[in-house]
């Protein structure tokens, strides 16, 4: 079974660069196991994956429920009138809205239309790697920078890789797998120094657990008016559709059209289409899904506060933190009791990445940490 996004990622990457080359025993075989559903009953808790512990709302799973007679249908369709209602609700036109099987399909989109020999993506370290790992598919450079000791994008850093045939930079806001944030004003006047052919995407994943503030505006909210500019959005965080697949673009039509051109045919499910439209009208059940991540976020930096362990300011559904221990070691102790938590990320090689969970499951995971095997000054700052 693939247990991690990476493995399943580079399980992906292989099946692309081997394409037809591969005899066809080998590709039913990866076939089956790329297809093989996750064990939601295995005794895991899942700390892993920033999804939301709750979701998706009664409505929504009663929509889901009553569109699946349509399941042995094809959607062939360009789904209208969902990218009009996404349009709707966030104030652009449907022409600015494209649709993919979860935003990772539409970071793919982005590296095969920005992307390619010669070019390079700019990127922060650690971030999402989705993109990182198209864009070396797209034989493309990886120009990765370092975040500031504020875990902040740094953005001078990135301004200094960028020249005219750099030609996609990825900002992560709130980023994953710090859940830090850049500030906003410094992202605009970033985009206002950068040459007129270098696109950038900014990844609004968590949008809905970072607030309003002065330091925060989403760039669907406040746009630039600039066509360089793209912003992914998802429907697998605050509205708990993970499992369903449903990410979107906005941005120029123009630039939709480019990226459209990768888009994998009837890659948008019929049931995903219903469930994310009921997602979006269930607005108290959104509310309540941030005031509960808020509860349970506080909740988090008690428990860790109680025990002199001080988190990364965390602006999403998930929290980082550095346990002065090797990441790997502390990975498994939590596997060994039964809870999955963030992946191994190399740039910050003692640090762990937690996903909120139910207040249960939160309970679980302060036991374990209780549990693990260094004298407790050695994990406090
Ligand atoms: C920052 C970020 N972007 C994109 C994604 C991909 O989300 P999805 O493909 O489920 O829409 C994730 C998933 O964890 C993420 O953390």
């Amino acid at each position: 079974m693939i247990t991690s996004r990476r493995g399943f990622l580079r399980l992906l990457g292989a099946g692309t660069t081997a394409g037809i080359a591969m005899p066809w025993p080998i590709m039913a075989a990866s076939r089956a196991i790329a297809f093989e559903p996750p064990a939601q009953d295995d005794g895991f808790i899942r700390l892993n994956n920033n999804e939301n512990a709750y979701g998706p709302s009664p409505k929504v799973e009663e929509v889901i429920r009553s569109s699946s007679a349509g399941a042995n249908r094809y959607p062939f369709r360009e789904y209208r009138w969902l990218r009009e209602k996404i349009a709707g609700v966030n104030h652009v036109k449907p022409e600015q809205v494209l649709l993919g099987c979860g935003s990772t399909e539409i970071l793919r989109m982005a590296a095969f239309a920005f992307l390619g020999r010669g070019k390079q993506l700019i990127q922060a370290s650690p971030t999402f790697e989705a993109i990182e790992h198209y864009a070396r598919s797209a034989e493309s450079e990886v120009v990765s920078v370092r975040l500031t000791p504020a875990f902040a994008h740094d953005l001078d850093g990135m301004l200094a890789h960028a020249s005219a045939s750099n030609t996609l930079v990825y900002i992560c806001n709130p980023n994953n797998p710090t859940a830090s944030l850049t500030p906003r004003k410094d992202i605009e006047s970033f985009i206002r120094k950068l040459p007129g052919s270098t696109f950038v995407i900014i990844d609004e994943a968590y949008h809905h657990y970072a607030g309003q503030s002065g330091m925060y505006a989403s760039f669907i909210d406040r746009p630039l008016d600039d066509e360089r500019v793209i912003v992914t959005r998802t429907f697998s965080k605050v509205y708990g559709l993970a499992g369903l697949r449903l990410g979107y673009a906005v941005a120029s039509p123009k630039v939709i059209l480019q990226m459209q051109k990768f888009a994998t045919e009837a890659s948008i499910n019929a049931i995903v289409t219903q469930a994310a439209a009921a997602a979006l009208d269930d607005v108290d059940a959104t509310a309540d899904f941030i005031q509960r991540n808020t509860n349970d976020r506080q909740e988090f930096f008690n428990q860790a506060m109680a025990r002199a362990v001080k988190p990364i300011d965390s602006h999403a559904n998930f929290v980082m933190m550095n346990t002065f221990h090797p990441a790997e070691e502390v990975i498994e102790h939590f596997r060994k009791n039964n809870i999955l938590i963030g992946r191994h990320f190399p740039a910050l090689d003692t640090h762990v990445r937690i996903s909120l969970g139910r207040p249960e499951e939160m309970s679980a995971f302060w036991r374990a940490w209780d549990t693990l095997p260094y004298p407790k000054h050695s994990m406090q700052h």
